[in-house]
């Protein structure tokens, strides 16, 4: 018998995304790296797929983000915008691809944006607002990232919380803003304070702030889908919720984490912020 595809849902387009926010809907993102989970994660009902270069773990069985090439996310993106139909898709600018200067930004993000994805993202503080001026201004819808970001994982010292004094705070807030007035339209805010996650979405209230371990006054929320399947082996960080615990299909498990964010039970305080 022939399987008789799902009607998709309307197309989700960065217009649509901004009318969510302004509405107070709140955005829903999950990673996928291949057309098969791509498909499920869209068919689920997920707003914007992130095509991470966590995939350098998740897929690639790496140590870090560090070693993922252009190439790679490249092929990526090609393989997730072929199977997702209406979702939303932001592309991971990996290690390398940006840092040199705008230009080398543009053509990477241009390879991503053949390859399927709708946005690109990146990750860094004010230094970065030059690049994202400018590729904005050429068409390229553009998601920062601030906080723990996970490139820089050797300067840091290690996958530690962001912000967590009055400097910190501080320096998130100005690049924060400093981005926003750039032109990112959104940006992943990954773990931080709740407290500082909401000034930095207090100061730029059209910014869609999209949160991973930042708690839940950001616009939106994103997880790693292995992650949230728990699939993934080994100590997972305390803001990730197994969505695959009540049993059921993985789509059941992504509809579970739609609603949940959409109804603002995830993530919850007590359980999966700082
Ligand atoms: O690469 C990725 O999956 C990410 C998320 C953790 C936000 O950047």
């Amino acid at each position: 018998m022939t399987a008789v595809a799902a009607t998709p849902r309307k197309t989700v387009t960065l217009h649509r995304l901004r009318e969510m926010h302004a509405q107070g809907e709140k955005i829903t993102m999950l990673t996928a790296y291949d057309a098969t989970f791509a498909r499920v994660v869209d068919e689920a009902g997920v707003d914007c797929i992130l095509v991470g270069d966590s995939l350098g773990m998740i897929v690639q069985g790496q140590s870090s983000t560090v070693p993922v090439t252009l190439d790679e996310m490249v092929y990526h993106t090609r393989c997730v915008a072929r199977g997702n139909r209406s979702a939303w898709v932001v592309g991971d600018l990996p290690f390398g691809s940006y840092q040199e200067n705008r230009e080398q930004a543009l053509r990477s993000s241009v390879a991503l944006m053949q390859a399927g994805a709708h946005m690109v993202k990146l990750e860094g503080g004010g230094w970065t607002a030059d690049t994202v001026h400018f590729l904005t201004e050429r068409g390229i819808p553009v998601c920062a990232h601030l906080g723990l970001t996970p490139q820089s994982v050797h300067a840091l010292g290690g996958y530690r919380i962001q912000g967590r004094d009055e400097a910190g705070v501080a320096t998130m807030r100005k690049h924060a803003t400093e981005l926003a007035q750039a032109g990112a339209a959104m940006m992943v805010l990954e773990l931080m304070p709740s407290s500082v996650a909401a000034l930095v979405q207090a100061d730029n209230p059209g910014l869609m702030t999209i949160g991973i371990g930042a708690g839940k006054a950001t616009a939106g929320q994103v997880l790693v889908l292995h992650d949230m399947l728990h699939i993934t082996r080994g100590k997972l960080p305390r803001f990730v919720r197994n969505f695959a615990a009540e049993g059921g299909t993985v789509d059941e498990a992504i509809a579970r984490y739609v609603a949940a964010v959409k109804d603002g039970s995830f993530p919850d305080e007590a359980l999966h912020a700082y």
